[in-house]
């Protein structure tokens, strides 16, 4: 394999997010092969016990779930100061430590260990090390491959979830059922049930939920607990294209398609061969190719755009929406027999203020694990006053929000310790996108009150698109200063031009 495939390999590998020490024990096979060593071993910094812990290891002489300490050995070495090592014999090196060579009966000469950490400046997170070059030492080039490999590793691991084990065991585990999802709610539990019941099939799934609530996520979660897991999971995102390039998004154009079609495209769908096509917010698809999207759900079947052959796709559809579907197809925006194909499973997402104040600390606590490590914070703190406020905030925009607001208090808290003062201000609230449709659902006729000061406030009838909501709202503001409009920015936190946008909407 060569080492340029092995990095486009690995990036996907990566994206998939397949089972932890699956993507490491592959990683560290093909590592092996394109840099022609013997030998590749991947250890995890255990920080809490000082260790050094191996998670997979193309050794087959070596136990997994060695631990050695942090001040043993070469790698030892490059876990405590982040340097790359490489040395063309190891017996040679007085940092080198011969007992796992006794342990093993194996005789390591050549040597490239690199540390996994996403820069320099960011912590070491494990080492990679590769031992005995087919035909000799590793050279510089080798080196520099190894480290940009690692730089990728890095990054999956700040990805995941992968935390010290609660009972302190060997290694690290995940921390719920998917990687990446934390919850133990009832809702969520049950969530995380029909997701595996649906996974085991090839039926087509519509997950439905507020803003934030995780569709992207448990999307994911299908496919990757899918018997297609090995194949692509590919996006189309109905609310980023233009009407008119959805069909060609969908299913590829022939060249002279259409102006500007100088080649041959393929299709969403054709690149998902084999695996899962995502189509998220499908309540967004344009009328025009609602047809031609429930035939494809009903037969499999599609043209390319100015294309006459039929052709035939393997996939498995996931559809997520955060609209009121029933209501679209009542007032005819939506096609109710696709409605019906669309929705064979139906999963609804709970929002955040229905799983409970644990699970919302769960949540926080998790995203400052996240970022305290992607921003080189230290190991973070909250303290009782921040708790008490984020338990008890009603999160609008759900999980999305949380982690947003989690983000930003890391960055903001060099030392680590997120306080209340972090917390978001509640101001004069916009009806948001979220709010709109949470109180839609729950009492359609009730108006939602927004009030900019206590004297002054308008009433913005539900079920409004939102910029028209939003152009109201700017408009009552802007009347409200009488008529300047650079006030009404100002106090709404926002630049004259967004006024000025807002209102020709
Ligand atoms: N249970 C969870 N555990 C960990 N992270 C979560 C969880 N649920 C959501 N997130 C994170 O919250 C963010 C929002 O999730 P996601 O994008 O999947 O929401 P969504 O429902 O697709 O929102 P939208 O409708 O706005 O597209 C993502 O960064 C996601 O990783
Ligand atoms: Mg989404």
């Amino acid at each position: 394999m060569s080492r340029l495939s092995l990095i486009v390999d690995l990036a996907s590998l990566l994206a998939r997010e397949v089972d932890f020490d699956t993507l490491l024990g592959t990683a560290c096979e093909r590592l092996a092969r394109a840099l022609r060593a013997d030998r590749a071993t991947i250890w995890i910094v255990d920080a809490e016990h000082g260790d050094l812990v191996t998670r997979v290891a193309v050794l087959p002489e070596l136990p997994e779930g060695l631990r050695q300490p942090l001040v043993r050995g070469i790698a030892g070495h490059v876990a405590l100061t982040g340097d790359v090592v490489r040395v063309d014999d190891a017996s040679q090196d007085p940092r080198f430590d011969s007992s796992t060579d006794k342990v093993t009966g194996y005789t390591t000469r050549s040597m490239l260990v690199a540390p996994i950490r996403e820069d320099a400046q960011a912590p070491v997170r494990g080492v990679v090390q590769l031992l005995n070059r087919e035909d000799g030492a590793f050279d510089e080039e080798d080196e520099q491959y190894l480290v940009a490999l690692a730089t990728q590793l890095a990054r999956a691991l700040t990805l995941t979830t992968l935390r010290a084990a609660d009972g302190g065991g060997p290694g690290l585990v995940l921390q719920s059922t998917f990687n990446k999802i934390v919850g133990r709610s009832a809702p969520i539990r049950a969530v995380y049930e029909r997701i595996q019941l649906a996974a085991q099939t090839d039926a087509t799934v519509l997950l439905r939920g507020e803003t934030g609530t995780g569709k992207g996520l448990f999307a994911r979660a299908i496919h990757v607990n899918s018997r297609r897991q090995a194949r692509p999971f590919i996006t189309v995102d109905c609310t980023t294209l233009p009407a008119q390039l959805v069909e060609s998004e969908l299913f590829g154009h022939e060249r002279g398609a259409f102006t500007g079609a100088d080649r041959r495209v393929p299709g969403k769908v054709e690149l998902a061969e084999g695996g899962t096509l995502f189509i998220d917010e499908i309540g967004d698809l344009p009328p025009d190719i609602q047809g031609k999207f429930l035939r494809f759900l009903q037969e499999r079947t599609f043209e390319r755009v100015g294309g006459r052959q039929t052709l035939r796709a393997d996939i498995r559809v996931v559809a997520a929406t955060h609209r009121d579907l029933e209501r679209a197809v009542a007032e005819g925006r939506f096609r109710e027999d696709l409605y019906y194909r669309a929705r064979v499973v139906e999963i609804e997402l709970p929002p955040l203020r229905a799983r409970g104040a644990d699970e919302i600390e769960s949540l926080a606590r998790h995203f400052a694990d996240v970022y305290a490590t992607r921003y080189g914070r230290p190991t973070p703190r909250f303290e009782p006053a921040a708790l008490v406020a984020i338990r008890a905030h009603a999160w609008p925009g759900n999980v999305r929000e949380l982690e947003h607001w989690i983000e930003s208090a890391i960055a903001l808290a060099p030392d680590g310790r997120v306080t209340a003062s972090h917390l978001p201000r509640r101001g004069p609230e916009l009806p948001t996108d979220s709010a709109r449709r949470e109180s839609a659902a729950a009492a359609p006729q009730r108006p939602v009150v927004a009030e900019p000061t206590a004297e002054h406030a308008i009433t913005i009838p539900l079920g409004l698109p939102l910029e028209e909501a939003v152009r109201l709202y700017v408009d009552a503001t802007v009347k409200d200063c009488d008529g300047n409009k650079t006030e009404a920015a100002r106090s709404l936190g926002v630049g004259r031009n967004t006024i000025g946008r807002a209102l020709r909407r």
